[in-house]
């Protein structure tokens, strides 16, 4: 395993978005992008807050986050990858409007009992990935500054999100377990039968756990930032696109640019 040896949010950095509308307010702050075409994904090459950075649509599943994955470390050399996206909110107190740091993540579809236990990676000897802390920290102290009131408030970086017209409270920041899956969970149904089997779950997703394996292969350092979009229910798909162009484009860019330009 490669070794990690350049201080975190330094060198190249990998940033993965998990949807078009995430991307595209991204790339309208690039100002000296390139794209490069790899796998079917474009990958645009440039520069955010004076830092050099690969930006890129995830896709979405396991599969295809882990492609785009692969192919970030592989073919454009970062550093590290941060992965800015939307997710069902699990946890008691995880309401819509909130983020989720993770600082672990476990695939909940992997079953390969009775060879091996539940959730288990086989070869891997554990079902739990986690990001490195001090990486969490930083990312932990960024969305805190995002979501801060000041944020909210008439010019600050999140002043044109009105989170009120959605019937949203003041946001917090949880940090902790992110589960993934090959599924988009649309039942409350559904997000009991995960709680009971995860119960420290936040919240749920359906690649974070794909990019922090192949981080973890490849030794290189890895985030995982989810706003939580819908509470994973029988409501979950109407929540969802709504959420995602009322709100969480602005929170990404926003996290993104803090954390950015933390030192
Ligand atoms: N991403 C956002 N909401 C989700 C949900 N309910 N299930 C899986 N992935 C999601």
């Amino acid at each position: 395993m490669m070794l990690h040896m350049i201080p975190y949010l330094s060198g190249r950095i990998g940033i993965m978005a998990a949807m078009p509308e995430e991307l595209q307010t991204l790339l309208d702050a690039m100002l000296d992008e390139t794209v490069v075409v790899k796998a079917g994904r474009q990958f645009w090459v440039g520069h955010l807050c004076g830092r050099e950075v690969v930006v890129v649509l995830s896709r979405i599943g396991k599969v295809a986050a882990a492609i785009t994955t692969t192919v970030l470390l592989t073919d454009f050399g970062v550093d590290q990858v941060v992965f800015t996206g939307v997710a069902g909110g699990l946890g008691d107190g995880v309401r819509v409007g909130d983020v989720v740091v993770a600082d672990a993540l476990i695939q909940h579809d992997m079953d390969a009992s009775p060879l091996f236990p539940r959730f288990e990676l086989p070869g891997l000897g554990t079902s739990t990935l986690q990001p490195p802390a001090d990486l969490t920290h930083l990312v932990h102290e960024a969305v805190q500054q995002v979501l801060s009131l000041d944020s909210l408030a008439e010019g600050g970086a999140l002043s044109g999100v009105h989170l009120d017209v959605l019937g949203l409270p003041q946001p917090k920041v949880h940090r902790g377990l992110i589960i993934s899956g090959d599924q988009f969970i649309n039942a409350a149904t559904a997000s009991a039968a995960l709680r009971q089997v995860l119960p420290q779950a936040l919240a749920v997703e359906m690649e974070g756990a794909a990019v922090a394996q192949v981080c973890h292969d490849f030794g290189v350092p890895f985030a995982v930032i989810r706003t939580i979009s819908d509470r994973a229910d029988d409501d979950a798909h109407v929540d969802f696109p709504r959420f995602v162009s009322a709100v969480a484009r602005h929170y990404s860019l926003a996290m993104v640019f803090a954390l950015l330009r933390l030192q």
